[in-house]
């Protein structure tokens, strides 16, 4: 049997992400491919650096996407700033903080975790008793984790950082675009993302930005590829061992030697993801960055109280809720996929299950990206109510689209 051409099924995609892609992001990933230093590509790279510059709010020369997943982006950032041994500190209020204390230990971190439990967020001076206990060098924490739905808030951490010496790095991949993210101001030294939320693309590419201090730690661990290495030079360009960066495909100073002046060769661009990125940013700024963020707000609370017009209870603490995320407690005596199933196959809507702990207790609906819109947020009500119903859950007729329709009449 010859498989035939894809033709995906259509779907709305209302869960925590991915969400379905920008059209105009499709388009510019079916461009023809260019050599990775033609010029037309290097000036797309620079253009892209820039664009996402401005997406994380800094003036930081070091921005650039690392190929992979949000979690490459991660991993990229943790191998090249923690060397084995260094204390690393991650405040965990979700499944991606678990994520982040995981990799600290693959790069051989000694790793510290404070523990919140699922649905709350730390106040401040948690986290700066625990860096002054801990003097880690580095302070690794999540934004907004998908998994709770919850927010960090970050604005005073970076201070907490630089009076204590210690590096800030953030993974923003289900905030970016959607909630407030400034790297500068902010006082971040890493900050990671991704496309696939409120950026409105496929997941494959993971922007990321770096400050001085950060590229500092990147400048005593560089080290040049042996066959790119000029004649003569031995192991010149080598740092002792110990220093080296414990990944080839992650390593920044590498990837920043390819993407910088030097131009040094390094894997090749995917050049595909690369007009994706360029695309998404492109769209995030023609609408500019607090407009977007307003519209996640408008259509995050239309959701939220659409969700609650139907009777259903909202997960955890809703004053540090992410715009673009709620959690639905599943009713008792309602089969959670049964209801995610019917909601897909008669519907043609996804929405998304949970983790660890809030496995089988909740539901996560996103309204991100392109999906972030009025029709996508009322579509997805009426139908959650009409499979609730068939559920045998007490649900408020009318409740989910009037009370969304309410906060839309209020907003107008
Ligand atoms: C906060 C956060 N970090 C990291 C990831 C991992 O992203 P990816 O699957 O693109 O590697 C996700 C995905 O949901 C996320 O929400």
């Amino acid at each position: 049997m010859h498989p035939l051409p894809i033709a995906p099924p259509p779907r709305l995609l209302m869960g925590p992400g991915p969400i379905n892609s920008d059209p105009r992001v499709l388009h510019a990933m079916s461009a023809q491919l260019v050599g990775q230093f033609d010029p037309a590509m290097t000036e797309y790279m620079a253009e892209t650096q820039e664009l996402y510059r401005r997406v994380f709010r800094t003036g930081n020369e070091a921005t650039l996407l690392v190929d992979g997943t949000s979690r490459a982006g991660i991993e990229a950032a943790m191998v090249s700033l923690v060397r084995p041994g260094d204390r690393v500190l991650v405040p965990v209020f979700g499944r991606f903080g678990s994520l982040l204390v995981e990799i600290a230990e693959r790069c051989g971190a000694e790793v510290h975790a404070l523990h919140a439990e699922w649905g709350t967020v730390f106040a401040p001076e948690q986290i700066e008793a625990a860096i002054r206990e801990v003097r880690p060098t580095l302070l690794a924490v999540v934004h907004g984790d998908t998994s709770t739905t919850m927010v960090q808030p970050l604005a005073d951490l970076g201070r907490i950082c630089r009076e204590n010496g210690v590096l800030f790095y953030s993974d923003v991949t289900a905030s970016l675009g959607g909630n407030d993210v400034r790297t500068d101001e902010w006082g971040l030294d890493a900050v990671t993302a991704g496309l696939q939320k409120c950026l409105g693309g496929p997941s494959g590419s993971a922007p990321l930005t770096l400050s001085p201090a950060a590229v500092a730690v990147l400048d005593e661990r560089r080290s040049i590829e042996a066959g790119l290495r000029a004649p003569g030079a031995g192991d010149a360009d080598s740092p002792a061992p110990a220093e080296r960066i414990r990944s080839n495909y992650f390593d920044l100073a590498m990837i920043l030697d390819y993407w910088g002046p030097k131009r040094l060769n390094h894997h090749t661009e995917a050049t595909t993801m690369l007009y994706g990125a360029r695309e998404c940013a492109r769209i995030l700024l023609e609408e500019g960055l607090d407009a977007a963020i307003g519209r996640h707000a408008l259509h995050g609370s239309a959701m939220l109280e659409g969700v609650r017009g139907l009777g259903l209870e909202v997960f955890g603490d809703v004053a540090h809720k992410m715009t673009n995320v709620v959690g639905v407690a599943i009713p008792d005596g309602v089969d959670g996929d049964a209801v995610r199933g019917e909601l897909l196959t008669d519907y043609g809507i996804e929405i998304g299950t949970s983790f660890g702990p809030l496995h089988g207790r909740i539901w996560r609906i996103g309204t991100m990206g392109y999906n972030a819109r009025r029709d996508a947020v009322l579509t997805t009500l009426a139908a959650l109510e009409q499979v609730l119903r068939r559920a045998g859950a007490a649900v408020t007729a009318g409740g989910g689209t009037g009370a969304a329709l309410d906060v839309y009449a209020a907003t107008a």
